[in-house]
């Protein structure tokens, strides 16, 4: 019903040329995993490159952000219509680097993603709680109230069509995963929130990806959660065998 995706968030890494070169060691290495989505999210530049790279292949590519115009005078922004133009499937939008770094709101959040969804890109909606957050016992509320704030604009049709990511902020390159049954007690919140949304039987088709130091030897645990419907991997996703392991986690 839901078929698991594991995406590679690259952020700020790799070149055209290094890209080309990673996707050339991993796109080998992930052909042959059946049943499993793949997709990475190279930053703006190499797009082109990975688009090359991974044609003919299963493995799908990604963006890491967008603007929510069509075109025009937005200095430095990149829209839906470029990126589906360069035959990108998702888009990740509302990372919680760039709600803290960079000011996305749930509000911006939310136009991106709608955007996306008139070019025909899946957003990739971000969400999750701060440490102090986590440690005051708010991290439910806090990912609730973002989903409804990020999701809840794009009206019952739209929240169906997204996938969402549970990104801890504490666990983000800490090394420090969230335990299996902390991820899915806030996935089973996220998809109930997606049901006031969009209704149950679309919210039973959302998938909701964990994200927070996923590597391989922990991604398996993850995975066997009910609500755990695949992972976006930072580091992990840099080198092409790690990544594929992460992949493969079945085996
Ligand atoms: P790490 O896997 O490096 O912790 O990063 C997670 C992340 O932010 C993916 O979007």
């Amino acid at each position: 019903m839901r078929p698991p995706l594991i995406a590679g968030n690259w952020k700020m890494n790799k070149t055209p040329s290094e890209a080309r070169a990673l996707l050339a060691d991993l796109v080998p290495r992930v052909s042959g995993a059946a049943g499993v989505e793949v997709a990475v999210a190279p930053p703006f530049p190499a797009l082109e490159a990975a688009a090359a790279a991974v044609a003919g292949s299963p493995v799908r590519l990604a963006a890491q952000n967008l603007h929510w115009e069509p075109a025009g005078a937005f200095t430095g922004e990149v829209s839906a219509t470029m990126l589906a133009d360069l035959g990108v499937a998702y888009v990740i939008v509302g990372h919680s680097e760039r709600r803290q770094l960079f000011g996305d709101t749930d509000e911006t959040v939310a136009r991106r993603a709608a955007a996306a969804l008139d070019a025909e890109i899946t957003p990739i909606v971000c969400v999750g709680e701060s440490l102090d957050e986590r440690e005051s016992g708010r991290a439910l509320d806090v990912v609730a109230a973002q989903v409804r704030g990020s999701v809840g604009p794009l009206g019952a049709a739209g929240a169906g069509r997204v996938v969402l990511a549970y990104e801890p902020v504490w666990a983000i390159g800490t090394g420090r995963t969230a335990t299996s049954a902390q991820a899915q007690e806030v996935h089973a919140r996220i998809r109930s929130v997606l049901g006031e949304l969009a209704g149950p039987d679309r919210a039973a088709e959302v998938r909701i990806l964990y994200g927070g130091s996923v590597k391989p030897d922990n991604v398996a645990g993850l995975m066997a959660e009910p609500d755990v419907d695949g992972a976006l991997v930072g580091g992990a996703s840099l080198d092409a065998e790690t990544f594929a392991s992460v992949v493969c986690f079945r085996v």
